[in-house]
């Protein structure tokens, strides 16, 4: 017997006026698996993360965590029942430590509703320093997270989102403006990530890491799923090809897949629309 969905998206919809962003999207996320969104701008995947998270609500449709509507509820409250996400553009404290960053998380994620005040008591800490130990930051805690490399405000993200003690974390675009070799990195934390049992749903352009990562794609287009399945037949779509990776991105990835069955990094072949 198949295990339940930890997150289901029935028919959501999300209008901006006269533009529906996402458009009768639905989807069911596995319990313990890597789910991968990719599609060109202007697609709808932040907006369905946005309304996932409730940083907006939802215009239509029904979204459940683990059978229960979460759909308009508060982004707080979405987050203390076990749903954390990243930006596609770097979010933090900027004149809080790294430290201190991922301790906020750790203090307001899962379980701590209702508490008033703030204080950092042992549990906290020792939650924020996991977080960030699980993605590779362990030195220079001290430092201000406005002067962080790109790199660095990325995996602090995470680590934050982490802190939360989530079921499932939503990582948009975790490597977008990364070097080759960074992006490398990214894919040992979230395989990290994944295998202290969280679920995980990544949108991202770069297709090497997308492709490296997901058990299975999504790829949507104005607000709807244009493909769903297996990352290796991806490249073989035709409407995926026209409308998202172009002929060149295809062309890598489809030598790639016939000459590396597995292992062996993939070839960087992004999405031209990033
Ligand atoms: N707050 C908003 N108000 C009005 N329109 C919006 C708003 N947020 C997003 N949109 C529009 O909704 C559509 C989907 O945007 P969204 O950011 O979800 O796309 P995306 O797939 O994440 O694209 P990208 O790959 O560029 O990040 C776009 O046409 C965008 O302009
Ligand atoms: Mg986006």
């Amino acid at each position: 017997m198949t295990a339940a969905p930890i997150l289901v998206c029935e028919r959501v919809s999300k209008h901006f006026g006269s533009l529906a962003a996402v458009d009768g999207f639905s989807m069911a996320v596995r319990r313990g698996e890597i789910l991968g969104i990719g599609g060109p701008n202007g697609a709808g995947k932040t907006t369905l993360f946005d309304v996932v998270t409730g940083v907006t609500p939802p215009t239509s449709g029904r979204i459940l965590l683990n059978g229960r509507e979460i759909g308009g509820l508060g982004a707080d409250r979405i987050c203390q029942m076990g749903v954390a996400r990243t930006f596609q553009l770097n979010a933090a404290f900027d004149s809080l430590t790294i430290l201190q960053n991922v301790e906020v998380a750790a203090y307001y994620g899962r379980g701590r509703r209702g508490t008033p005040g703030f204080f950092v008591g042992r549990e906290t800490r020792a939650r924020a320093l996991e977080a960030l130990e699980t993605v590779g930051l362990t030195r220079g805690l001290d430092r201000i997270a406005r002067d962080l490399p790109v790199l660095e405000r990325k995996l602090l993200m995470i680590a934050g989102a982490l802190a939360t003690d989530p079921e499932i974390v939503l990582l948009d675009e975790p490597v977008g403006g990364l070097s080759p070799s960074e992006i490398d990195g990214v894919v040992g934390v979230v395989r990290r990530l994944a295998e202290t049992g969280v679920t995980v749903v990544l949108i991202e352009h770069v297709m090497r890491f997308l492709l490296a990562l997901s058990e299975r794609v999504i790829i949507m287009h104005q607000g709807r799923t244009l493909y769903e399945g297996a990352p290796e037949t991806v490249a073989d779509d035709p409407r995926v090809i026209e409308t998202y990776l172009g002929e060149g991105a295809t062309k890598r990835l489809k030598t790639y897949f016939a000459e590396h069955a597995d292992a062996a990094p993939l070839p960087h072949a992004e999405a031209p629309h990033a």
